[in-house]
């Protein structure tokens, strides 16, 4: 098939790409002209495993291809995905003017019989917005053209996006009719080799299964991290309440890790949609507004533990910070708990010198770009000079079994703070260090 990917952004590339390695034809649209020079290039503006290496491929084997020219793209197209960010309003509600913006320009140039696939994250009713606006362009022009939008959410998982997008658990669409149905079922099947995990249902009710799987995964974590709390002050360990509970195959075992909080782009934002969206109908929704309030609390027990360790005056502290990223595999620091406990430390005297294996560009050009006395090192060790303690935020794998040996030696005092519980289960008392964790005393 031909196909038109709107929006080159996480989304958008790993998508379009995804399509032309299973044979398709695909053009990726941006209006950032530089951001298309760079991936003509082969130059890709994130870091997601594989994904590079399958970009050259397609755009070698003239399957991949990026444009600014959407009206040029349109023309042999007979799918155009519109993969455009979704960003947080100022009510917490999804901006959708970038969504609209693009609705505009398909109904200003599509000259054929057209499928419009929503796969930004977008409330539910966005579809309906999107239709009325093409239909609006399309009246303008004076033109009868067939088009039909469906709802298509993505349940990419960064730093695993490749295998997610090449074998789905499940590809939800929400269509109106037959025909649509039929094109997109067509598309999606040569990514089920073995069990179709294809799954239609009415648009509104895609719509809001994108949110729902993030809002329960979340709720998922939130409630872990609050038990991780309560355990600690009744004296359980969460990490053995984990496997306790996960051995229940209702329950299950993933997703139910205690840690800093959730963070990346897809949860709190869509967690905030869902409770505004849910607000704008007249309804409270107290559970979902919960799991946001927990998860805002639980960025700083790490910082917390901090204090109570060293007080409440930090001024002449130096921390070792091992990981920057919201979570291993990704150069993402979007919503990350180590900005929030980075900060806390900052203000409250506290010297950082930290590490990260992809993330440190991000910290330093965007997210803590206005942080003073944050250092980075290229290496784990080197950030242990003359630290009074070692915090892990990320769990990278270059993390999980260092050489303890020389923490203690080159740390001042041999403390570490584990905001993933990694070393729980390596005896760290018995090591000789002083070993703090979530949802452990
Ligand atoms: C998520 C969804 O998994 C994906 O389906 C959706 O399309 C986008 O949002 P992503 O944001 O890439 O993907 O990250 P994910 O691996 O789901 O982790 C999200 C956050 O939850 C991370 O901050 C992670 O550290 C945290 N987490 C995850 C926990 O704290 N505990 C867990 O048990 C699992």
């Amino acid at each position: 098939m031909n196909l038109t990917v709107i929006g080159t952004g996480y989304v958008g590339l790993v998508s379009g790409t995804c399509f032309a390695e299973m044979g398709n034809t695909v053009t990726c649209v941006d209006i950032d002209q530089n951001k298309i020079d760079n991936l003509k290039k082969g130059i890709i503006p994130i870091y997601e495993p594989g994904l590079e290496q399958m970009v050259s491929r397609n755009v070698e084997n003239k399957t991949l291809f990026f444009s600014t020219d959407l009206a040029k793209s349109l023309e042999k197209s007979n799918i155009a995905f519109i993969a455009v960010g979704t960003p947080m309003g100022e009510d917490g509600a999804a901006d959708l003017q970038y969504v609209l913006q693009v609705a505009s320009d398909i109904g200003d140039h599509m000259q054929q019989k057209l499928v419009i696939v929503d796969k930004s994250t977008v409330p539910v009713g966005t579809a309906d917005q999107v239709k009325a606006k093409i239909q609006e362009r399309l009246d303008k022009r004076g033109v009868q053209i067939p088009f039909e939008v469906v709802s298509n959410p993505e349940f990419l998982k960064e730093g695993d996006a490749i295998n997610d997008f090449m074998k789905p658990d499940r590809v939800v669409i929400g269509v109106e009719s037959q025909e649509a149905e039929e094109q997109m079922k067509a598309l999606y099947a040569p990514f089920f080799r073995t069990q179709n995990r294809m799954i239609s249902m009415d648009v509104r009710s895609a719509e809001m299964t994108k949110y729902v799987a993030n809002a329960m995964l979340a709720t998922k974590i939130s409630f872990m991290n609050e038990v991780a709390n309560i355990c600690e002050l009744v004296g359980a360990d969460v990490n053995k309440v984990r496997v306790g509970i996960g051995s229940d195959s209702r329950i299950g075992y993933s997703f139910i890790y205690p840690g800093s909080g959730y963070g990346g782009s897809c949860f709190p934002k869509d967690v905030k949609a869902l409770k505004r969206s849910a607000q704008q109908h007249g309804y409270t929704p107290r559970l979902i507004e919960a799991v946001e309030k927990v998860n805002d609390d639980q960025k700083f027990v790490i910082a917390n533990k901090v204090v109570s360790h060293f007080g409440e005056d930090l001024t002449g502290k130096t921390f070792s910070v091992w990981g920057l990223a919201f979570k291993p595999e990704t150069d993402d620091m979007r919503e990350a708990p180590a900005i929030y406990i980075i900060k806390e430390l900052v203000k409250r005297g506290a010297k950082i010198q930290a590490y990260d294996p992809k993330a440190m560009h991000e910290a330093k050009t965007f997210y803590l770009k206005d942080i003073q006395n944050v250092s980075y090192f290229d290496s784990k060790y080197d950030t242990l000079k003359n630290a009074d303690a070692m915090i892990l935020l990320t769990e990278w794998k270059e993390f999980r079994s260092p050489d303890f040996e020389e923490l203690k030696v080159r740390l001042n005092e041999p403390v570490i703070f584990d905001g993933r519980n990694q070393y729980t289960a390596l005896r760290m008392e018995e090591k000789g260090f002083t070993y703090y964790q979530i949802g452990k005393k």
